[in-house]
């Protein structure tokens, strides 16, 4: 017999993927559990945890699964794509190469999950002095691409909630 808090009306798969380094792990611990490291360790392999949320008068639960963004571990990516409803591509907005590569992981979900509805996100914007990709550069990205975009920090769980409550809103 299920707990109380354990009640949901909807179970959701979502993933966290995009280059090594931008910041999945940190924006999944800010959400899941409100805190932020600075010195968060690199994921080895995958793996999950869960966070509920209403949104409109349901209770969601969402089983957030994260990934090493290591090339050395792209092994496991068809079973780690499988059944996801939704998925957060991030970047982080002070290193160019990791926006170039959202093109990649994008790629990566039309051949795994093509169904599933997608947010970009532009990390570490607590550091404006050390932004170097544009705001508009992005914004005309995901809409050519048809994507869902938010800013956020992992260190500010106000934009991270929102962030995941804009990807689960898409879904339901
Ligand atoms: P992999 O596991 O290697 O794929 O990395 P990841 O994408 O999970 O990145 P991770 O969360 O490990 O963060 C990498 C580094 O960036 C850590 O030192 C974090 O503390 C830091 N970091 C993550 N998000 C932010 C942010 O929003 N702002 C700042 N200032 N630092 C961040």
């Amino acid at each position: 017999k299920p707990l109380v808090d354990e009640r949901y009306d909807y179970l959701f798969k979502l993933l966290v993927v995009g280059d090594s380094a931008v910041g999945k792990t940190s924006l999944l611990q800010q959400f899941c559990f409100e805190r932020f490291s600075l010195d968060q360790k690199s994921t080895i392999g995958v793996e999950f945890y869960t966070k509920t949320i209403a949104i409109a008068d349901q209770v969601v639960k969402c089983q957030c699964w994260d990934t090493a963004g290591q090339e050395r571990y792209r092994s496991v990516t068809p079973s780690f794509y499988r059944g996801a409803l939704g998925v957060v591509i991030v970047y982080d907005s002070t290193f160019v190469k990791s926006f170039e590569n959202v093109q990649f992981w994008l790629n990566q979900i039309q051949q795994y999950c093509p169904s599933a509805k997608l947010l970009l996100l532009s990390n570490k914007t607590d550091l404006p002095d050390l932004r170097a990709v544009p705001l508009d550069v992005a914004q005309t990205y995901a809409e050519e691409q048809n994507l869902a975009f938010v800013e956020a920090s992992a260190k500010d769980l106000t934009s991270v909630t929102s962030a995941f409550t804009t990807l689960t809103s898409l879904i339901l």
